[in-house]
């Protein structure tokens, strides 16, 4: 399985913060925003991972992530000239997938909770045609939501921003799909709001039954960086967590040595030549503790 972030965008609920500059390479606390989406994919063992940037904010993505190989894993640039909507990404992926299935995390979202990644990991085990996954929220109307039928939980529905939600359930922005995704999207028109919809593309793997929903429990944190507030809360909850346990969240240099992505003598030698700061140190003292 491949991965695929998309990081572009425009940003504009962050004007004049990303009049220059990314929203997923804005500092969220300790490190760039978009660490926190590419953490949950090499979390989930995906090796493999396209980033869908604007042409001209490739060139700043590159040299923030190289090719991956510091990682163990391979990053791939794909320009999206304009930004048409998150289901756009797999029309601008189709080669980079060459028909193989792909889990999609949106650069803006933050996902941390206690065994997550197993979770994640075993959805994608599963995964026969699209797996979505749910969060309840206090305020469905401003995201795709699920229609759920009792007592088993079965979706019947989804609805993108809906004046009147038919449940609190809504959708991620964390996606698995088959291969056939961009068979679908190549034929899709743009919404009333003028973007390709990834609730369209859910919605046809519905009508297949071939979607499966795992939803996420109370324990698990989603947050949005998408906007200044959103982006000072989570810095603020990754501050709050990181201070009480000593652990980062998604340290990649971390997480490449604990999935056993590259050796430990490797990325000794690696991180040797960052300069001293306290994140150096963290990733010296976790390797060094043994892991
Ligand atoms: C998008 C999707 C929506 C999903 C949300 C998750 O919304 O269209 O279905 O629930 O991401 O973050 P947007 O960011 O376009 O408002």
């Amino acid at each position: 399985m491949k991965g695929i972030v998309l990081a572009g965008g425009s940003g504009t609920r962050m004007y004049p913060l990303t009049k220059s500059i990314s929203k997923q390479l804005l500092g969220v606390y300790d490190k760039p925003a978009i660490y926190y989406p590419l953490s949950i994919l090499m979390l989930a063992d995906v090796r493999e991972i396209a980033l869908i940037v604007n042409p001209h904010e490739r060139e700043a993505f590159q040299e923030l992530l190289g090719d991956g190989q510091q990682y163990g894993v391979s990053f791939e640039y794909l320009v999206q000239e304009q930004p048409r909507g998150i289901a756009d990404a797999y029309n601008v992926s189709e080669d980079f997938l060459e028909g193989s299935s792909s889990m999609m995390i949106l650069g803006d979202n933050f996902f941390y909770g206690y065994e997550l990644p197993k979770r994640i990991r075993l959805a994608k085990e599963k995964n026969i045609g699209a797996t979505v996954f749910a969060m309840q929220v206090k305020n469905p109307q401003r995201f795709g939501v699920l229609d759920i039928k009792s007592p088993d939980q079965v979706p019947v529905g989804i609805y993108e921003k809906p004046q009147n939600p038919p449940s609190n359930w809504a959708v991620t922005g964390l996606y698995i799909f088959d291969g056939n995704a961009p068979k679908y999207t190549k034929n899709f028109k743009p919404s009333d709001r003028g973007e390709l919809e990834i609730t369209d593309l859910i919605s046809q793997y519905l009508k297949e039954n071939k979607l499966a929903v795992e939803y996420l429990g109370r324990g698990t944190a989603w947050l949005d960086t998408g906007t200044p507030d959103g982006m000072l809360g989570c810095a603020t909850f990754v501050k709050t967590v990181e201070e009480r346990q000593g652990f980062k969240i998604a340290c990649l240099e971390e997480i490449a040595c604990r999935r056993d992505l590259i050796s430990t003598t490797k990325m000794l030698e690696q991180v040797n030549n960052y300069p001293d700061c306290p994140y150096k140190d963290y990733i010296l003292d976790v390797l060094e503790g043994g892991l």
